[in-house]
């Protein structure tokens, strides 16, 4: 079935070469951290929503081992064919274009283990969305959620809006997905969400991550992102003109200091 691409979907698959960069500086280590948080069993099965280029389903898939299944589920196909290409040798790990909202396994059988990192406040009813993954799971299957803490992209996609509303002189609309992650972004936000969504065993672990930056690596950082979805619709001098606004903007800034959520629950009956 053709599915529809949302515009954030849609900045993931142009900024695909700036994701790609920021895959060994963050996105395979906060995957392995989500991973390593509640580690899945040789032989189980595990789904990973909002997979990307595979940064946690490929720990997923070397931990379940060949007796075990992990589907990773992204709309992004740019992302799904890195991700296809860095899997070679896990014939366990099946990558498929599709909604995280929707999937559901052929086999109708559930998982064990069901991961989302980075991309629960992507879906449109976070809260519809999650009650939907759970579902997936059997009852005492784990549910784990990677989220960022309160404040710690702000000194990368801050000066972004401060370049974009001064060299366009565009409003800045905090888009819903800033909205959901807002609602996620403290230990006990995060433990509380998941609560609510039911599950028991709730846990939640900080782990944090300096990355050395330049204004260029994190420009590319932001149009890797689905923050670049705001530049949509500018020409090519007004994007030179934001760009070049950011890198001042950005001179001072040297280091990234990402901090993520690694929230984990329990699916209860
Ligand atoms: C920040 S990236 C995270 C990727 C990966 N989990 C990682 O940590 O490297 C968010 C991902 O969510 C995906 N996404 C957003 N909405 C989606 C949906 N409805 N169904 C499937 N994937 C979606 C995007 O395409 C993007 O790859």
């Amino acid at each position: 079935m053709a599915e529809s691409i949302p515009p954030v979907v849609q900045a993931f698959d142009h900024g695909s070469a700036e994701f790609a960069e920021w895959t060994p500086l963050l996105w395979d280590p906060v995957g392995a951290a989500t991973v390593e948080t509640v580690p899945p069993r040789p032989g189980e099965r595990v789904l990973d929503v909002c997979c990307g280029s595979g940064s946690s389903a490929i720990p997923a898939a070397r931990a379940v081992g060949v007796e075990g299944l992990v589907d990773a589920v992204d709309l992004a196909r740019e992302l799904l064919d890195q991700g296809s290409e860095r899997a070679e040798g896990l014939p366990q790990l099946r990558f498929h274009h599709a909604d995280a909202t929707r999937w559901a396994p052929a086999d109708g059988l559930p998982y064990d283990r069901v991961q989302c990192v980075f991309g629960i406040f992507f879906l449109p009813d976070m809260d519809a969305a999650a009650g939907h993954l759970v579902g997936l799971l059997r009852p005492g299957g784990t549910f784990a959620v990677t989220t960022w803490r309160q404040g710690s992209v702000d000194d990368v996609v801050g000066p972004l809006v401060q370049a974009l509303t001064e060299e366009t002189g565009r409003t800045f609309d905090r888009p819903p997905s800033a909205r959901q992650a807002a609602r996620v972004d403290t230990d006990v936000k995060l433990a509380g969400w998941l609560s609510g969504i039911g599950l028991g065993e709730v846990a939640v672990r900080l782990v944090e991550r300096d990355v050395p930056i330049t204004p260029d690596s994190a420009w590319r950082f932001v149009m890797g992102s689905g923050i670049r979805a705001a530049l949509d619709g500018l020409d090519a001098p007004a994007v030179a003109a934001v760009h070049a606004r950011y890198r001042t903007l950005m001179a001072s800034t040297t280091v990234l200091r990402a901090r993520a959520l690694v929230g984990s629950g329990v699916r209860i009956g």
